[in-house]
């Protein structure tokens, strides 16, 4: 089996690989760096696009368990993610944990599958951008732009520029620097979460408790339904993994973000999604921009208009860190030779792996300005669920094969929290539909093919290998 699943790193050799000349990041982020960065990434198009609609669809009133249901799913794999972070600080996240646990093959399947989750997952919340930028300059501005530059070929247009022009603006401000980033980063989500809170505050006086009855009129069907869904609101926390190299003391640093940020923003998910079920009937949630659209019906326009801004600023920090995630893992696999290395290597001035990440800038603006991407997001949510499971079954074995080693932070109650975290992926990737499934096992199989036909032979670990 060892040999079929490719050669292992050791963490040790996987910490050395981060000292490489040339192949540096610089470690500039602090404990408060991490949890905004976390706080960033997670807060986008999912709680402003998709709670509405979910609602709609899926679970009603209820939708605000479907956020406690995926936030239960998302923390017990968040304590096994904290695990790894703190005892492995190197770019990658759950690829870089996979090498050092399961072997190169699955580690290899984890990067490629990130690849997917941080790439589409960007792209479709760039496209999320461009529809609120759109609303905005519709609503409040009574400026309508043509569908031809705001909407790409298949929905009536030919290319979404704004879409594409958010990526650009996310890719410069990536090859500057992570500290610059981080930075940028922390005012955004200030905003972000300025909006939230004002969503909360001038929306509870609004709130008519006749509309939470009944409070879940699908059942517990519903609510699983609205969790698989609004589980793409949540998605990110995994990214502060990806920046454990750049962190300054990511022992304690990359746990406090990553867990931090979680538990913050699902306080934040279930009131606003109370809040909001409580001043519209359900049904009445499924439009493109359903918070800002609450406040329009109740005739508070100039808080619509302060959430339609408030949206597309969440949303660009979110297509930043989605690319900041996929620029880091392909960094990772670059640097270990699954990739081409030229593609790992850093900006002299800037420190950051530049050519990674003008890459992912381009292939993410084109998808983003010619794919109606409303199909491919659903792969967003398997990809995610499949790696939090892999990491969830890394850390017990890890347990299990090396008990002695140092954990600065320990996942709680295993076997039992890793075993829960399993079952509650499991559970959720069910709720998705057949043709997902289809697309996700498709993009995997183009990955092994480019493994045995590339990465297997070149990779650094298999080189060193007996
Ligand atoms: N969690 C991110 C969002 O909701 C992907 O936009």
């Amino acid at each position: 089996m060892p040999a079929l699943l490719g050669p292992r790193k050791t963490i040790e050799e996987t910490l050395e690989t981060t000292e490489q000349e040339g192949f540096q990041l610089k470690r500039a982020l602090g404990a408060f760096d991490v949890l905004v960065l976390g706080i960033g990434v997670i807060v986008g198009s999912g709680i402003f696009v998709l709670t509405g609609q979910a609602a709609a669809k899926e679970a009603g009133p209820a939708i605000s368990l479907s956020f406690v249901l995926a936030a239960v799913v998302c923390g017990l794999a968040a304590l096994c993610y904290a695990e790894f972070a703190a005892m492995v600080p190197a770019a990658g996240s759950a690829y870089t944990f996979a090498y050092v646990t399961l072997g190169q093959l699955v580690a290899f399947i984890i990067g490629w599958d990130l690849v997917l989750e941080f790439t589409i997952g960007a792209s479709a919340v760039a496209v999320g951008f461009a529809g609120y930028l759109d609303a905005l300059l519709d609503q409040v501005f009574g400026v309508t732009l043509p569908e031809a530059i705001t909407a790409p070929p298949g929905d009536g247009g030919s290319v979404n520029v704004f879409a594409m022009a958010v990526v650009g603006v996310a890719g410069v401000l990536l090859i500057r620097g992570v500290r610059q980033t981080a930075r940028s980063t922390a005012v955004l989500v200030g905003l972000t979460i300025l909006v939230l809170l004002v969503v909360i505050a001038a929306g509870a006086t609004e709130v008519d408790t006749d509309n939470w009855k009944p409070f879940s009129p699908f059942g517990w069907d519903g609510i699983v339904g609205g969790a698989s869904l609004v589980f793409f609101a949540y998605i990110g926390f995994d990214i502060v993994a990806t920046t454990a190299e750049e962190a300054k003391r990511p022992q304690r640093d990359v746990p406090i973000g990553i867990i931090g940020s979680l538990a913050i923003v699902t306080v934040l998910y279930v009131v606003v999604s109370l809040v909001l079920t409580g001043m519209e009937p359900y049904r009445e949630l499924g439009s493109d921009a359903p918070v800002a659209d609450a406040f329009k019906g109740h005739g508070l326009d100039w808080i619509a208009a302060f959430v339609y801004a408030g949206a597309c600023i969440a949303i660009l920090k979110t297509v930043m860190i989605l690319m900041l995630g996929q620029s880091r893992v392909a960094f990772a696999m670059a640097r270990d030779r699954l990739l081409p290395p030229g593609l790992a290597s850093t900006h002299e001035r800037f420190g950051t792996p530049h050519r990674i990440t003008l890459i992912t800038m381009v292939v993410v603006a084109l998808l983003a300005g010619f794919l109606p991407l409303s199909e491919l997001a659903k792969l967003v949510n398997i990809g995610t669920l499949f790696a939090f499971a892999v990491v969830s079954i890394g850390v017990l074995y890890l347990r299990w094969a090396e008990p002695e080693r140092e954990r600065p932070f320990r996942t709680p109650m295993l076997p039992l929290v890793s075993v829960l975290s399993v079952v509650g992926c499991v559970y959720l990737a069910a709720d998705l539909e057949a043709e997902t499934w289809i697309r996700f096992v498709v993009w995997m199989a183009i990955g092994l093919v480019v493994y045995v036909l590339y990465s297997r032979s070149h990779s650094r670990a298999g080189h060193r290998a007996p």
